[in-house]
């Protein structure tokens, strides 16, 4: 039987699946390996089942063995691809199942930071609230708004289609146009990344992390923005220079952001902490059961295919 490890705590019941293929050992203690230590892990493995762990040479030089790892998430940005290709290990991601779910929180995270429903819980939660006044919280409509969307992919278009039902405009900047009857559908403009931020009143990042879409929403680009934008982000930390955020968030340069995704999370910049017009969810994009099974259950999928076992190579389950 092969050896794999799974890396990360996951549904015991995908374990139980996985362990009818291979010889499986899993980490459901959740430890976060060094990467010495999942090296060391890998040394005799086949194959892994990984979730957001950092895998570069330093790793594979460890797994000799190595033909396969299965990452439970879409973004692969954890993954140094180089290396993969000299190592010969095939990677594989977990694209599709995650694309609704994702964009449902993007929304929220938008209507919340449009609407400043953290700041109204934590008055509420204060106990400082002593009357109801005309002026107090007031925010910026997302219904008949122009939404931005900054990556035009499978979630991009999920963030966009749901556009549809605010009555808002849908202008869209990507490394390339979509195809016109996507377009069509989603009645979404392509512009350019200059245009997308003079005109959007709401901006939401959903493209994946490279050092080409490194700090996308830097200084310069949060200077182009409304002073009334909203800004989020359910991509990936990197892609927004959280310090130059910091500093348009306090000076009201934008209005307000909602995040999902920091640089260098899990820690996040402390000056986040601190400012009322910020919505802050610790990466919980694709964080539903329904979601989170059909990730992992692909995932698992991609490594039973990817080892060449399974059904289609003729090894039924026993
Ligand atoms: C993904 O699938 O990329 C999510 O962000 C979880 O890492």
């Amino acid at each position: 039987m092969k050896k794999i490890l799974v890396s990360r705590a996951v549904f015991p019941d995908v374990i139980e699946r996985l362990a009818r293929y291979f010889d499986v050992e899993s980490n459901q203690a959740d430890e976060m390996y060094t990467r010495a230590e999942l090296g060391a892990k890998l040394a005799d493995k086949d194959g892994a089942f990984v979730a957001g762990n950092v895998i570069d040479a330093s790793v594979l030089e460890q797994a000799p063995r190595l033909r396969v790892v299965s990452n439970m998430a879409v973004g692969y940005n954890n993954f140094d691809m180089d290396a993969f290709t000299r190592a010969g290990v095939l990677a594989t991601n977990t694209p599709n199942v995650l694309n609704e779910t994702t964009a449902d929180l993007g929304w929220a995270l938008m209507m919340a930071a449009a609407r400043r429903m953290s700041e109204s819980e934590r008055l509420l939660r204060s106990g400082a609230w002593d009357r109801w006044s005309y002026d107090m919280l007031m925010g910026v409509d997302i219904h008949g708004a122009t939404l931005g969307v900054i990556g035009m992919g499978r979630i991009g278009q999920a963030v966009a289609r749901r556009a549809k039902g605010f009555g808002m405009r849908v202008v869209y900047y990507n490394r390339s146009r979509v195809a016109p009857e996507i377009e069509r559908e989603l009645n979404a403009e392509y512009v350019d990344k200059a245009t997308l931020l003079r005109t959007a009143d709401h901006i939401v990042l959903v493209l994946p992390y490279t050092p080409e879409s490194h700090h996308t929403i830097g200084a310069a680009e949060l200077a182009q923005m409304k002073p009334t934008a909203t800004l989020t982000n359910i991509a990936r930390g990197g892609i927004v220079d959280d310090a130059a955020l910091v500093e348009a968030l306090r000076e009201r340069r934008i209005g307000a952001a909602g995040l999902d995704v920091f640089e260098g999370e899990p820690k996040l910049h402390p000056g986040f902490l601190d400012l009322p017009n910020v919505v802050l969810t610790p990466h919980i994009g694709s964080a539903t059961l329904a979601t989170r099974r059909a990730m992992a259950n692909l995932a698992a999928d991609n490594l039973i295919a990817g080892l060449n076992e399974g059904p289609q190579a003729g090894h039924p389950p026993t």
